[in-house]
């Protein structure tokens, strides 16, 4: 099928089944394009709570289905492709992360939103790179914090509130795949450029960056810097939004590690949801996102504790 045949029967099967697609800006163009909502990962959260809809089809990655099932236990919510997974999530198996908290106890556990559910049920608290220092800021001096799963955001966030924490060792695979070298060449050729980075990335990309922050965060500061030249380093979905807010000005997707095995920088899970899939993800009403009930209601406390602390 041809992609606006597609485009309008996804559309029409929409309204027939009264159901809503929210989208992360990591998505491809035309699934962005037919979204009802796109968004970061907390915005899609706040929008997850406000759906008024029988179905959730959701564009992203796995562990962003399931909070929008955890919050939202009656309606069906789906994903195009349940492979999608991440590999910040899938370095946090929840048995080793119980015997890691067994280790520290007396800490509290703030998590990144990019974890399973039953990681969540395992949090006081749950984040998003958006609100992560607001969070971690709202915890009182002298308690203990484990934060889990990224050691990157981890790391930026000791630097930024000079405290302490005790760090998960995971990452995200699309953001340690930038290349220094290869972005110091680029300033080079580009000297009047701004980078931007989201704060997955390593510390030495985050200490060349003008503007750390989330997708949203990183869309509003090109919208609102005088500059005219960006130099964008997160996955190369965000440029189809951030380009429509700025039409005139220049982005640059920075560049990966040439044996990177995303070959660029593109999240190869959040490439798995297609148009196709799409269409017959709504068509079949699956695959469907399942969440134990007892799961369920544990995690849904720290995801509660973040929305109300944002
Ligand atoms: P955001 O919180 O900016 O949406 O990032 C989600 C993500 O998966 C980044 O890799
Ligand atoms: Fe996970 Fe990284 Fe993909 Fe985001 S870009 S979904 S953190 S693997």
């Amino acid at each position: 099928m041809n992609t606006d045949i597609l485009k309008e029967k996804i559309l029409q099967l929409k309204k027939e089944k009264n159901a809503v697609i929210l989208a992360h800006y990591y998505q491809e163009e035309a699934i962005q394009e037919i979204a009802d909502y796109v968004g970061d990962s907390l915005g899609l959260s706040q929008e997850a709570v406000n759906v008024d809809a029988d179905i959730i089809l959701f564009a992203g990655v796995h562990f962003m289905a399931e909070t929008a099932k955890i919050l939202n236990p009656n309606k069906k919510v789906i994903l195009p492709d349940l492979k999608a997974g991440c590999s910040l999530a899938d370095s946090c198996p929840p048995d080793l992360f119980k015997t890691f908290k067994e280790e520290h106890p007396n800490h509290i556990v703030i998590t990144y939103v990019n974890c399973s559910a039953e990681i969540k049920a395992l949090s006081d608290i749950v984040c998003t790179s958006s609100n992560a220092l607001k969070i971690v800021n709202s915890v009182p001096k002298e308690t203990l914090i484990i934060f889990a799963p990224d050691k990157n955001l981890g790391k930026y966030i000791m630097e930024q509130t000079g405290r302490e924490m005790v760090l998960w060792d995971g990452s995200c695979i699309v953001h340690e795949a930038f290349s220094i070298e290869k972005l110091l060449d680029l300033c080079k050729l580009h000297p009047d450029a701004e980078i931007i980075a989201h704060p997955e990335s390593e510390t030495h990309i985050l200490r060349t960056a003008k503007y750390i922050g989330s997708t949203a965060g990183m869309i509003n500061y090109v919208k609102e810097s005088s500059s005219n030249k960006f130099i964008v380093a997160t996955e190369a979905g965000i440029l189809y939004k951030m380009q429509q807010q700025v039409p005139h000005k220049i982005l640059i997707p920075a560049p990966s590690h040439e044996d990177n095995t995303c070959a660029c920088s593109e999240c190869a899970f959040m490439k798995m949801n297609t148009l196709q899939k799409v269409y017959d993800c709504l068509l079949n009403e699956s695959p469907e996102i399942k969440v134990p009930l007892e799961i369920q209601e544990k995690a849904l406390l720290p995801i509660n504790r973040m929305l109300e602390l944002s």
